[in-house]
């Protein structure tokens, strides 16, 4: 088992005033992820601001120092020596990514070409994922995997002498897959090429791009995505390589906003990369009074601030194939579905039985133990709500090891007439160190309970 930070045990959210107020969010998780994996194998110093310090972060950056990168905090940012693409070093010891999937599945395929071994290892949670989808296109190209039967951490591989380059059809809208087959790409000689039937978050194409990498994207008419990327070549560092707020953790906030009554609040610079903004259109949808104001370009994204004010929502279908672009947002979508006139009907949501939880099932644990109408199917919630939030709360919801589980709930708690109880915040931290802080900078109250 992996140690996690400060705010473990349960916690409380209260009803309480209005929230108010201007705040911003943490650096977004996939890209922070991503500028120490490509920052640490890019030839050069690369200097990052606006870095996610999460857990699952910091241990993605724990491993390319392992494997021979220099990576120092350095005033407001960080300070990355990369080791040269095609020259990371074997780790000594395991790599230990704790609660990350990201992390894990990510550099398990940077190295998946490197001939020599590494071993991975990670918390309950992190052990419980599937990483076959990952290992088996590794297989393809001559990875040798010793793992647990079902393909689950603690796991090691080891990277064939020459690796073959091949042609990757993803079989299920994930970007960690895609990423891990162009990051063991990077160590192939020729072209490896990734077909992406549905679209999914693109930063490490775009990333790759930026760090000098030699990738193309091809989009067909169904909108069928080929990306071809050509391994063996010189990576660069990115002397001020910027990381805009993460739209994932921003959701906790604008959810909160629209659902405790008076409430005012403007989150700035929120990532807006159209493969991650499903949550707000949907919640505009809903009838979500959101202002998306200064647009800008930062740093390769589009960002912008969100104003968001208390709003009565309404229940609307969520099709399936907007799942790709909010697939971390389905838990608080469904608190604010919880305080919407009608039905919400949610689809496609097969992969949230493979994330830090099942997090179909602790949904709708969730929702149960707070009075909360529902209905689970397999790849699919409805949730019937009441805009007075009448009888809710009262309810202690179990996290499962899932930080958007536990900061879900507790959004709801804000909302409530009685209290709701997370049994665990400790993996907060992995994604959203400042949450309960900055619910109280908005004035609302969650506690140690
Ligand atoms: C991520 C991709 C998504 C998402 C995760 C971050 C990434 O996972 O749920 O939080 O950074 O590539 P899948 O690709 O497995 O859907």
């Amino acid at each position: 088992m992996s140690g996690h930070g400060d705010g473990g045990g349960p916690l409380r959210a209260t009803f309480g005033s209005a929230l108010s107020g201007t705040v911003r969010v943490p650096g977004d998780k996939s890209i922070s992820h991503r500028a120490f994996l490509f920052g640490g194998l890019a030839a050069g110093r690369t200097r990052v601001t606006g870095l996610l310090e999460g857990e699952d972060v910091l241990a993605t950056g724990r491993a390319m120092r392992q494997m021979g990168a220099r990576i120092e905090r350095d005033g407001d940012g960080w300070v990355i020596d990369g080791v040269g693409n095609g020259a990371l070093l074997e780790p000594e010891g395991l790599l230990d990514f704790g609660n990350a999937g990201t992390g894990s599945r990510l550099t398990m395929g940077l190295v998946g070409t490197y001939d020599f071994a590494t071993c991975f290892t990670g918390d309950a949670s992190l052990s419980r994922r599937p990483m076959g989808r990952v290992l088996d296109p590794l297989r393809q190209m001559g990875t040798q995997v010793i793992a647990r039967s079902g393909d689950r951490l603690p796991l090691a591989i080891h990277g064939p002498r020459v690796a073959a380059p091949i042609t990757y059809r993803v079989p299920m809208a994930s970007a960690q897959v895609k990423s891990a087959v162009l990051l063991a790409g990077l160590n192939a000689p020729g072209i490896t090429t990734v077909i992406e039937p549905v679209m999914t978050r693109d930063h490490t194409e775009r990333m790759l791009q930026g760090f000098g990498a030699t990738v193309s994207v091809e989009t067909d008419a169904a909108g069928v995505r080929t990306i071809r990327l050509e391994g063996q070549g010189r990576l660069s560092a990115v002397p001020d390589f910027v990381v805009p707020g993460d739209p994932s953790s921003a959701a906790f906030l604008v959810v909160a906003a629209l659902i405790v009554p008076g409430s005012d609040v403007t989150i700035e610079n929120v990532l807006m990369n159209p493969t991650r903004t499903g949550l707000v259109q949907t919640l505009i949808e809903m009838g979500g009074a959101i202002d998306i104001l200064n647009q800008r370009e930062s740093g390769g994204e589009t960002v912008a601030d969100l104003r968001v004010r208390h709003s009565e929502l309404k229940g609307v279908d969520v099709p399936a194939d907007r799942a790709p672009s909010m697939i971390d947002e389905y838990p608080v979508l469904a608190v604010a579905a919880s305080f919407a006139a009608g039905t919400t009907r949610m689809n496609g949501l097969d992969e949230l039985r493979v994330k830090e939880s099942d997090r179909l099932a602790a949904v709708a644990a969730g929702l149960a133990a707070n009075g909360i109408d529902h209905e689970e199917g397999h790849d699919w919630l409805t949730v019937t709500g009441r805009p007075d939030g009448r009888g809710y709360g009262g309810g202690t919801v179990a996290t499962h090891l899932d930080h958007r589980i536990a900061m879900s709930f507790l959004v709801l708690g804000l909302a409530c007439q009685r209290p709701v109880t997370v049994d665990d915040g400790a993996m907060i931290a992995t994604s959203f160190p400042e949450f309960v802080g900055l619910v109280a900078t908005l004035g609302g109250t969650v506690e140690p309970a």
